[in-house]
């Protein structure tokens, strides 16, 4: 069986685009493969982070992760930190990986841009990630577009190594959605969507109440022309709506459009189809929100079963790259 890995971090909340683009994905993936899902705090540590709000926002998306289908008994879910072989390989990947490969990252480029205080920590972020998919001797990483060049440095290392120290790690591959499954912000559907608190109309948020759901669907950017038409070029806005209620109800977005022909009515479809995919997912989170200590034993089951692999994946990087064993 193939190995799947994957990470998420632990910063804002969940929105419906990770929900849609890549944990329903990772949902489905348990029955396919073995999969290993990861809340990734020490990738969170690159920007200053307020500690409390940090301990929190890790065991409520582990949370989210368990609402939303993980299921601890089929998969390997953990908390990134709970492995420290994952910052010691990470110090294996740096030494591995070219300072001019690191400077190339887009997303290093874009963050130094926006960033006022720039971490080491944000330049080596890609080592990290690395690690991350390289301890759990990993056949598939699926992720969003914005991803594959970090994957593809972790291909390179992984075949660096490899030739430089002997045949350690198995060389990853990056499994990225098809175009469609990229959920568009509802203010500005030119760009994908994100935290909201970064977009509070453009945004749902997994935990928004239905009143606030159709609200900001209601007040969806569309355009003009009133014709109900999958066409993401000409028509962003309206073909988000199909999308989001397509992917909601099963269907391809072309397909949701049939019988409806106001906007109105596609909005309030789709405000509809959200609300109920969402209602069960809430209740779940609710249920595991009110009894912290089951989740941290489900988080401690995952860690010790992450542990066996990311030990033994380890060792084998120490000892062919040449370190004392003791
Ligand atoms: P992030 O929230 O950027 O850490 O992303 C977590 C996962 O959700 C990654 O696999 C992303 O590719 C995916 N993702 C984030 N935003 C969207 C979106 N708007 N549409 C689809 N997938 C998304
Ligand atoms: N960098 C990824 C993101 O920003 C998160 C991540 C960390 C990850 N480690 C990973 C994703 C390993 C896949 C595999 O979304």
């Amino acid at each position: 069986m193939s190995r799947v890995f994957s990470g998420i971090k632990p910063s804002g909340s969940v929105h419906l685009g990770n929900l849609l683009g890549a944990l329903r994905n990772w949902v489905a993936l348990q029955d396919e493969a073995d999969t290993v899902y990861c809340v990734v705090d020490l990738h969170a540590l690159t920007v200053p982070q307020d500690p409390e709000e940090l301990r929190a926002s890790t065991l409520s998306l582990a949370q989210m992760l368990i609402a939303v289908g993980l299921d601890p008994e089929r998969c390997t879910l953990f908390v990134q930190s709970h492995i420290h072989e994952h910052s010691e390989g990470a110090w294996l990947m740096e030494c591995t990986a070219a300072f001019g490969e690191l400077r190339r990252m887009t997303q290093f480029k874009d963050k130094v841009e926006q960033a006022d205080f720039i971490s080491g920590g944000l330049f080596t972020y890609p080592a990290l990630q690395a690690a991350d998919i390289l301890l759990y001797d990993t056949d598939q990483v699926p992720v969003g577009e914005d991803q594959r060049q970090h994957i593809e440095l972790t291909r390179d290392i992984a075949e660096r190594f490899n030739a430089r120290y002997g045949e350690t790690f198995v060389v990853p591959e990056a499994v990225v959605p098809p175009a469609g499954a990229r959920v568009m912000d509802l203010q500005a559907p030119e760009n994908k969507m994100s935290k909201s608190e970064d977009s509070p109309r453009g945004s749902i948020s997994l935990l928004d109440e239905p009143a606030a759901i159709e609200k900001k669907l209601k007040r969806a950017v569309t355009d003009s022309d009133g014709e109900v038409r999958w066409d993401p070029a000409a028509k962003p806005g309206v073909s988000n709506l199909l999308s989001i209620l397509g992917a909601a109800t099963g269907r391809k977005p072309d397909e949701a459009a049939a019988g409806i022909e106001r906007y109105g009515d596609l909005k309030a479809a789709t405000a509809e189809a959200v609300v109920e995919l969402l209602r069960p997912i809430q209740a779940r989170y609710h249920e595991l929100a009110a009894d912290p200590a089951e989740t941290a034993r489900l988080l401690a089951v995952g860690a010790d079963k992450a542990s066996e692999v990311a030990s033994a994946t380890l060792d084998r990087a120490r000892r062919n790259i040449g370190l004392l064993g003791r």
